[in-house]
Parts: C-alpha cells; structure tokens; sequence
C-alpha cells in the first residue's frame, strides 16, 4: 500500500475537513499541501473553529489554489458569541473560497461554555447559513440528542424556502459518531455524513458494522488534520494526504475498489461545497 502514488492512476480525493492553518503545520504546510496533491488529493476544506481561525482559513484558502475554507465558531469558542460575532461571521463568508458555515454545533466532553451558550451561538449561524445558503459542518460531542433536537427544529422551521434548501445538500455531520437510526434522520434533513480516521482503528468494530449500512451517496472522508491521524500513524500528526487511507479502509469497508469509493465520496464532496471539477 502506497499512499504517495504519483501515478495517472491515481484517484481524485477531497479532505472535506482540516485544519491547515493550526500551527501544526507552521513549518512546513507548503509540503503539507504538496504531498496531499501527490497522493490525489485534488481540494481540501480547512475549517473554521472562531473568528481569528475564520479568518486564517481564509488566507490560506487565497495562498493555495486546492484550498477552500469554511467559516465558524466551535461551541467550545463561544463564550462572548454576540451580535458583532455573528456580522463579522457574514462578512467573511461572503469570500469566493468560502463554502460552508462551521464548524459549529455541541461539545459537552469539554465545558469551558455552557449547554445554554453553546445552543445560541449553533442556532444563530445554523440561521446564518440558511440564509447565505451555505451547507453546514457540524460537530457532536457526547451531545447526540441535543444535536438531533437542535437540527430537527432547523429542518422543519428555518431551512425549508432558505437559500441553503435549494443547494444539493444542507450540511454534513462530520466525523460522524451516531448509530444508523441518526444517519437515517440526518438524510432526512439534507445532510450527508463525514467519515475520519478512526474508522481505520482495529479497535472502531461499531464503525466497521455501521459503515456498510450507510447510503454510499451520502458519505464523504476527512482527515481532522492535525487531529485523528488514521492507522498506522495513530497517535501522530495528521495530514491531508492521509485520506487515501480513510478511502482504502472505506473501499475494504464497502467492497468496493479504491477508484469507485474514491469517485463517490468526491462527487458528494463536490456536490456539498459546490466545488469545480479540477
Ligand atoms: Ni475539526
């Protein structure tokens, strides 16, 4: 296995979500983003987590042509979300290279915000992008049901007649932790979901049998770069050029070759950020 391939058989990959501009990547992000284009990678979405992050994804979306951004506050940045926050948040998304709105969503792992905060600053940029028409990132942690409860109210009240309803797709559960009755309500509501590295863990055996059942035209890969590094560099850095990895295990995961696998979760990509063929 060879996930530096630089032949023309090489699959076309999209990192639909990493974080290039943490500074992780400081020293040497210019060979980050070549060694991704070497191994397919043909675009790569780094996300906002608050304002400061927004706008350094933003640069670096300007700096490489393969790079898009998305734009957000975390809900463990959200403490002072305000008025001004949520303006300056529209600004920046009116950028050409922006094409998403996140990551947003809940975190009850860490509690540096409360519950109460957390669903303000979600529910006022969940708002936000139905109005731009921009599709959602969203992350979940040890918040299954409120996230459920949240987007289900979103779906039903903000997002039919919006902006963000007419686009393919209205947003994606990323690194998705859910069981399939989840992924079946998300569907519901327009979503598609984000598979990272730990499905490459030996260990993820409720990934492995919940990854078969999924749709495979709803389902796109991801790295998190610099975080869940997937099998055999758990542990380590992650980098872009690491989602052929997440392709080859979804391929073994799907029983499908790495070309057809890579090929689906690349136009679902494309479809949810409205990216050019390239
Ligand atoms: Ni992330």
């Amino acid at each position: 296995m060879n996930v530096y391939r630089t032949n023309a058989a090489t699959p076309t990959l999209i990192d639909t979500h990493c974080h290039l501009d943490m500074p992780h990547f400081d020293e040497d992000r210019d060979a980050v983003v070549a060694r991704a284009k070497e191994a397919g990678v043909a675009a790569m979405v780094t996300i906002g987590i608050d304002l400061a992050h927004s706008r350094a994804a933003i640069a670096l979306a300007e700096q490489y042509d393969e790079v898009f951004a998305t734009v957000g506050v975390h809900p463990n940045d959200c403490a002072d979300f305000g008025p001004d926050t949520l303006a300056e948040l529209r600004k920046l998304a009116g950028h050409l290279k922006v094409v998403g709105i996140g990551e947003i969503g809940l975190d009850y792992y860490w509690d540096r915000t409360t519950p109460e905060q957390q669903k303000r600053a979600f529910r006022e940029q969940l708002a936000l992008a139905a109005e731009l028409g921009l599709p959602v990132v969203i992350h979940n942690r040890e918040a299954h049901e409120d996230i459920r409860a949240e987007l289900r109210a979103w779906a039903r009240d903000v997002l039919p007649g919006s902006k963000l309803a007419r686009r393919p797709f209205a947003g994606v559960l990323h690194s998705f932790s859910g069981d399939l009755e989840m992924a079946q309500e998300a569907y519901e509501w327009g979503f598609v979901l984000g598979v990272a590295g730990p499905v490459t863990f030996k260990n993820a055996r409720r990934l492995h049998a919940l990854v078969p059942q999924l749709d495979r035209e709803r389902l796109i890969i991801e790295t998190d770069a610099p975080f869940l590094s997937p099998h055999p560099f758990r542990g380590k850095r992650n980098e872009p050029a690491r989602v052929a990895l997440v392709a080859e295990k979804l391929a073994e995961l799907w029983g499908m070759s790495v070309d057809e696998t890579a090929a689906r979760t690349t136009a679902t990509a494309r479809r949810l950020y409205g990216l050019e063929k390239g």
